[in-house]
């Protein structure tokens, strides 16, 4: 038996302190009756719990980082039959979400997940939770090339937010540059690189926030820790996302 409060805290709804106060509220129902004691306990595999009529989502919450590998598409089913990165979390058995495509031939960090509110949080470029990728595109780009994508660059008519770049390898034939946006817009990284004449001719993603791909293997993933999670959020994971593993 657990606690009403942490069990409200638990689903995400909100902080325990929240959470009691939605229970003071009369907000909250087990088994079609408002309780509005503090303290009351419930068994969460039996009893009903709704939240202003609806019920609670208790499924554990799972987050893993995927080193994506090129060839496989990030939707959860292929019309055309090509891998896709579900297959290579075979003994996970839980609704996992990529959060934010890569594209087929874009390689590195993918996080997995069933958690909607941390996807949500991660994706809005409200947030600015910076992504990081490696990209080694034909050519070396100008100073000036740099500072326009740096500022943002007109892409499918949107400009698109400041960036920060840096030359990892520098050679006249083709580069390897370090890009870091918090936005997602389809082929994104490509595109800004396409619009200043260097086309891109690899790309991976290293990092979400300070959450590193580092030394995961192509196609293997790890779980993520609490640890791992506050990286991702520099520091302060946001109240919505706690129902994580220690
Ligand atoms: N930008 C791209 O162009 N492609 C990706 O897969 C991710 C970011």
């Amino acid at each position: 038996m657990e606690r009403l409060q942490k069990i409200i805290a638990q689903a995400g709804i909100a902080s325990r302190r929240g959470a009691e106060e939605l229970i003071a509220r009369g907000r909250v129902r087990v088994n079609d009756q408002v309780v509005t004691h503090m303290g009351y306990k419930v068994d969460p595999e039996k009893d009903r719990i709704t939240f202003d009529g609806n019920p609670i989502n208790l499924e554990k919450k799972i987050y893993l980082l995927l080193n994506k590998p090129a060839g496989y598409v990030t939707t959860l089913s292929d019309p055309q039959g090509r891998p896709i990165v579900t297959d290579l979390l075979p003994e996970i058995n839980a609704r996992l979400f990529p959060v934010g495509r890569l594209d087929l031939d874009t390689e590195g960090a993918l996080l997995m997940t069933n958690d909607g509110a941390l996807g949500n949080y991660v994706l809005h470029p409200r947030y600015e939770i910076n992504k990081t990728y490696e990209a080694t595109v034909k050519g070396m780009p100008s100073a000036a090339g740099m500072q326009r994508l740096a500022k943002g660059i007109l892409i499918d008519g949107q400009k698109t937010y400041p960036a920060q770049l840096r030359f990892l390898v520098k050679s006249r034939s083709r580069s390897k540059i370090e890009i870091i946006i918090h936005e997602g817009k389809k082929r994104q990284v490509r595109k800004m690189f396409q619009a200043i004449g260097h086309p891109v001719l690899h790309l991976k993603r290293t990092a979400y926030g300070n959450l590193q791909l580092g030394t995961l293997s192509s196609g293997k993933y790890r779980t993520l820790t609490k640890n791992d999670l506050k990286k991702l959020f520099l520091g302060k994971i946001p109240f919505t996302i706690k129902n994580i593993p220690a």
